[in-house]
């Protein structure tokens, strides 16, 4: 859109600044013509969100509760309505979205409870940003189960019903507590990987940012070959709330447009955007060391993206090449929602934590905020 539009202008100044048929005494008035007609042009584009084709969505604000599916047992799941024929126009995506990983080179596995708003965005950001094709999400007990959502997606941008596999662990009164990520990656891995090369394994408050023309799949096609390397690593991001108290209306992409720096001073200091996620040749996966960090087999290393060898942290932080967005507080109401939830990685004491992303110095990060859907 802004695309044809600045195209325009420069037709129209082209149309004005050489028609051979004005004589020099109209120069200057034509000039200052598509100086008041580029000011209004510009002035409109300003004026306009940046958001506008979310607006016309049929999308409920996301603090309305989610339309509960109609409530099937699990043996009547595979005969749920597939989302159908996709009602989209990729023409409105922004930025251009890349080729889809047809072969599902890549697949990612996530474990979550009950956030069904929040896997839709999850899944629509890696769908049509990344051209991920498969998902495997570790239903931790939710109910109803996310399975039981027919429809997965930002309208109009839906996410095939047939490009995710659902897996649900109930909550039994001996494991009470959220499962663990050894579990469910090693259940994805076991289950799963040898029909893709690479598996990642991202959170669904984790937002991947490709920052050159290379898109995700080719950038791990770039590892492939490379013996020496059984995962790849990136460095997180980290949002804070922006100093908001109730969830926004928003998504989380452009709700949340305020980042921790990456070497805070002071108290609470840590370097947060240290930690790294992972994805890993699923041919090399030899268990989970920590939610951060992938044991690799034959004696193969985790690298970050300058070839680095790393484990849970990766010290100088970069994001060169790609960053891991995590909006790992959002709100102050989602963050007491999140305890109150209980996460599978969530090891932190609650207040000491919301202190310490709150506390550190920040910057305006809105990277995101313009990504349609
Ligand atoms: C998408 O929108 C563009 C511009 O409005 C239109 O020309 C095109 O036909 C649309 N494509 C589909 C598949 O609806
Ligand atoms: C493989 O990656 C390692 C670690 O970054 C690097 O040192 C090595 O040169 C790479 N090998 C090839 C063949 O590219």
């Amino acid at each position: 859109m802004a695309h044809s539009q600045s195209l325009s202008n420069d037709s129209w100044l082209h149309f004005i600044t050489s028609n051979p048929r004005r004589g020099c005494k109209y120069l200057g008035f034509c000039a200052c013509l598509a100086f008041i007609f580029l000011s209004l042009t510009w002035l409109r584009d300003d004026e306009r969100p940046i958001d506008k084709p979310l607006l016309t969505s049929t999308k409920p604000p996301a603090n309305i509760p989610f339309k509960e599916a109609p409530v099937s047992s699990p043996d009547s799941e595979p005969g749920l309505e597939d989302a159908g024929p996709i009602l989209n126009n990729l023409t409105v995506a922004f930025p251009p979205l890349p080729p889809a990983d047809d072969e599902e080179y890549v697949s990612l596995c996530l474990a979550i409870k009950d956030q069904p708003g929040d896997l839709d965005e999850f899944l629509a950001h890696y769908y049509y940003h990344h051209g991920v094709r498969r998902f495997y999400v570790m239903d931790d007990g939710s109910d109803p189960p996310l399975s039981y959502t027919p429809n997965f997606g930002i309208p109009p941008f839906a996410v095939p019903r047939s490009a995710v596999t659902f897996t649900y662990i109930p909550r039994v009164p001996d494991r009470p507590q959220p499962f663990q990520h050894t579990i469910y990656a090693d259940y994805c891995v076991k289950n799963f990987g040898e029909r893709h090369t690479w598996m990642g394994f991202f959170d669904a408050d984790e937002f991947l940012e490709m920052r050159r023309a290379t898109t995700l799949v080719d950038w791990l096609h770039q590892w492939e070959k490379n013996e020496t390397v059984g995962a790849l690593s990136v460095n997180w991001i980290t949002h804070n709330s922006g100093g908001q108290q109730k969830r926004p209306q928003s998504d989380t992409r452009k709700g949340f447009r305020r980042c921790v720096v990456d070497r805070p001073d002071g108290r609470n200091a840590d370097e947060e955007n240290s930690h790294v996620k992972s994805f890993a040749k699923t041919a090399l996966f030899d268990g989970v060391n920590s939610v951060h960090n992938m044991r690799t087999a034959y004696g193969t290393v985790s690298v970050g993206e300058k070839g680095d060898e790393c484990m849970i942290k990766r010290v100088p932080i970069t994001h060169d090449v790609w960053a891991l967005h995590h909006y790992s507080v959002k709100s102050r109401e989602q963050f007491l929602e999140k305890q109150q939830r209980g996460s599978p990685n969530n090891h932190h004491a609650a207040g000491e934590f919301w202190d310490r992303i709150e506390d550190a110095d920040d910057y305006e990060c809105p990277e995101l905020a313009s990504y349609v859907p």
